[in-house]
């Protein structure tokens, strides 16, 4: 046996006992993500049912790399009004502001981000910049803003009317309880496998709805809500960050991988370091991840999340096993 399949004998035994004992008397059924769509590359994926993000990513990779892809795709439902959870359009926060996290990251393992970013309507391309055009990693609030505005970026404002009213009704009970599958269209995050077989990611969000003023979630955290590592694969995730920041799933599912893990094994074990340490019942977690190759996996805490996959053969929409299952 080489040293990829002793590697993966040692992690199937260990995944296995932890699989069991995570469980607890709930039988964990086996972690299948089964699109039609086999592995291969050019590919894009993302989470939830985002196919106009995926047509415009598989667009860009036409003539551009998978950053480009990624960051055109993203940019897709940040201007789409009627997508309450991610840029233009997006539930505020408690004070009604809209306040935005996006990161992305590349092939050779660059990353730029930004969090808390008021009146931008692309937080994903102020990401993209702060990647390309700071020495930083991630700018945050007013500085994140104002490097924004210096770099091009219009102000403006990004609460709606419909995201208005909808907050202006919660103000009556003030009662803060966050929604499982937020109308099958939760934080984006989108990978894409170019044709030179290099991946990039990117993942972009209005957070939770009535937040608390300056809560940042998972979304902009490298190896919470993206990880990218060009030699093996890249995980996204959605869902509740806070469950997510705790247990750094995109990095984990990554580095799973590399240890000989399937991209679902990898996938499931994420969602299992949640169950096993997590006051997760009335919350969803859901992660993507694709390897090189790209094979992909999926999971998530609860039924409902979906992923939308494009390659030559087309798009498809996946529903995702999950560790609670559907009554
Ligand atoms: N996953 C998005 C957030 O919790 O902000």
């Amino acid at each position: 046996m080489g040293r990829k399949g002793n590697r993966r004998k040692f992690f199937k035994q260990s995944l296995k006992s932890s699989l069991w004992l995570a469980a607890g008397t709930t039988a964990v059924s086996s972690c299948k993500a089964t699109p039609n769509i086999q592995a291969q590359y050019p590919m894009v994926i993302s989470t939830w049912d985002n196919a106009k993000a995926n047509e415009a990513a598989w667009k860009a990779l036409s003539d551009g790399t998978a950053l480009d892809a990624v960051e055109a795709g993203a940019r897709v439902p940040e201007a789409d009004p009627k997508d309450m959870s991610v840029g233009y359009g997006g539930r505020p926060d408690r004070d009604g502001h809209v306040t935005l996290d996006a990161c992305v990251m590349d092939h050779l393992g660059n990353y730029g981000a930004v969090t808390y970013l008021k009146n931008i309507m692309h937080p994903v391309s102020v990401a993209r910049r702060v990647m390309e055009e700071t020495p930083h990693v991630m700018l945050s609030g007013e500085g994140a803003l104002q490097f924004a505005v210096d770099q091009g970026f219009k102000s403006q404002n990004l609460l709606t009317e419909e995201a208005k009213k909808e907050w202006e009704e919660w103000k009556v009970t003030s009662k803060y309880e966050p929604k499982i599958n937020i109308e099958l269209h939760d934080t984006i995050g989108i990978m894409a496998i170019d044709h030179d077989q290099n991946i990039s990611g990117a993942c972009t969000t209005s957070g939770l709805g009535y937040k608390m003023a300056g809560r940042v979630g998972d979304s902009p955290v490298v190896g919470a809500g993206l990880f990218v590592d060009n030699e093996v694969g890249a995980a996204t995730a959605t869902g509740m960050g806070e469950l997510v920041l705790k247990t750094l799933g995109s990095f984990l599912i990554v580095e799973l991988m590399r240890q000989g893990a399937t991209v679902s094994e990898a996938c499931e074990e994420a969602v299992m370091r949640i169950i096993n340490k997590q006051d997760y019942k009335k919350l969803q977690v859901g992660f993507i991840a694709i390897d090189k190759q790209g094979q992909i996996g999926a999971y998530s805490i609860q039924p409902g999340f979906v992923y939308t996959v494009t390659t030559v053969s087309g798009t498809e929409l996946v529903k995702v096993n999950s560790y609670i299952k559907s009554e």
